[in-house]
């Protein structure tokens, strides 16, 4: 065991005392992004989205709820964490009128889409690339905040209190924005010469919000595609040396995210020099994972099962474009706490879990999420001291 799995493995033994000293902390949050953050969004306007068919749901909710998982997610843990509600979904909670409705909508809302794209529609057609004109781009998800915040807040000083105590989750956002076209063929040069657009385009959306009034905003980077079963599906290679990482991942898929994240933490610290009085934290997704994968048995799960998808319709990592989890021809494993990924694009609860927890203790973050809490002390001395000793 290295020292850094230690560290992680100490730090998740004491979480309890931090998710204690969390909670009360935000009173509200405000999340945005794609199917990684997505809690029902998409399935309220497309009723029949895998996201709404068993086995979706099945370990929490024992239903499923339009997330892409067996249960919670990141934003799921992080709401826990803070003691508030599980995030409603924007779109099915648009017309709330009622007192009591609105108050719940103080605590916080849901804006990300499964599928979508920081990017909008055009950006894509003008490139060729087939995506789904759902109009659900972080443009669009902005708008809706945009149109929701008169009436969750009365006047413009209630407002600004409420937005600079609030906790506001960027993404992950930015993965479909590659998603699409490699899966549809374009060249990773092509792809990687429209990040620095799609990084413009986070870093705008997250300037937005500070100047409305958001004090703390927490900015994920993407997952490493080359670790994720779809990718390990389309990009499989029998014979070229290099091509995987000593994990098994695909090497150029990882340099491509990583090049991606670089790009978004430079964007942050722009940001934060721009408004010294926000707090932008990064949150290392990427960092995050390749640990579990450096480490499957230590985080639980099988080195067997890393790969392959708990939830699909078969070939060697159980994912097939043609039976998708959830639809007629995928099948679905027996213990999802053993495995990483969920339906091949998605993770399962366990792993949401691991990540929501690297990021509460800020070991996969610049700074522990709960210890930019207005007004609560987090020990991240104690933490330190706890983890050293
Ligand atoms: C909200 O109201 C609008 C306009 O009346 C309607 O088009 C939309 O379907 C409603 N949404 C929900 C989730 O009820
Ligand atoms: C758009 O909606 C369709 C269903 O109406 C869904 O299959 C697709 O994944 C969605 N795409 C995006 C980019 O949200
Ligand atoms: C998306 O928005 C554009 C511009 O407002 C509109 O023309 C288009 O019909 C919308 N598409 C969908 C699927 O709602
Ligand atoms: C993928 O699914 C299709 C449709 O169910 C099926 O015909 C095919 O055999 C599956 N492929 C693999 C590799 O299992």
């Amino acid at each position: 065991m290295d020292s850094s799995t230690d560290l992680i493995t100490k730090s998740l033994l004491f979480l309890h005392l931090l998710v204690l000293s969390a909670a009360g902390c935000y009173p509200s949050i405000f999340s945005f992004g794609d199917s990684l953050a997505d809690t029902g969004n998409l399935l309220s306007t497309s009723p029949n989205d895998q996201s709404g068919c068993p086995p979706y749901g099945m370990t929490f909710f024992h239903h499923p709820t339009g997330r892409c998982s067996d249960g919670r997610l990141i934003v799921d843990f992080i709401a826990e964490a803070m003691g508030l509600p599980l995030l409603p979904p924007f779109l099915e909670i648009m017309n709330s009128s009622s007192a009591q409705e609105v108050e719940e909508l103080r605590k916080g809302v849901n804006f990300a889409v499964s599928g979508a794209t920081a990017m909008d529609y055009s950006f894509f057609k003008e490139r060729g690339v087939d995506v789904s004109d759902n109009n659900s781009s972080l443009f669009y998800q902005l708008q809706w905040f945009k149109q929701l915040l008169p009436s969750l807040c009365s006047s413009s000083s209630d407002c600004k209190k409420m937005l600079q105590n609030s906790l506001f989750l960027l993404g992950e956002i930015g993965g479909n924005d590659y998603n699409n076209p490699f899966t549809q063929g374009l060249s990773v040069d092509e792809i990687r010469s429209f990040v620095p657009r799609v990084i413009q385009t986070i870093g705008s959306a997250i300037n937005e919000l500070i100047e409305l009034g958001a004090r703390t905003l927490v900015v994920p980077g993407i997952t490493p595609l080359g670790c994720n079963s779809m990718y390990m599906t389309y990009y499989h290679s029998d014979n070229q040396e290099d091509y995987y990482d000593s994990r098994g991942c695909i090497n150029w898929l990882n340099e491509f995210a990583s090049y991606h994240n670089g790009l978004v933490q430079d964007e942050i610290r722009r940001l934060r020099q721009l408004h010294p009085y926000a707090t932008l934290i990064y949150a290392d997704y990427y960092g995050a994972i390749i640990n579990i994968f450096s480490n499957p048995q230590q985080f639980g799960f099988g080195n067997k099962e890393l790969f392959v998808a708990c939830c699909g319709g078969g070939g060697p990592y159980n994912y097939n474009a043609s039976a998708i989890c959830g639809y007629e021809g995928s099948t679905v494993c027996d213990d999802p706490s053993k495995y990483f990924h969920w339906d091949g694009l998605h993770c399962t609860e366990a792993a949401y879990r691991i990540i929501a927890d690297g990021l509460l203790t800020g070991y996969f973050a610049t700074s522990a999420i709960s210890s930019s809490c207005p007004g609560v002390k987090l020990n991240a001395d104690q933490l330190n001291l706890i983890t050293s000793s």
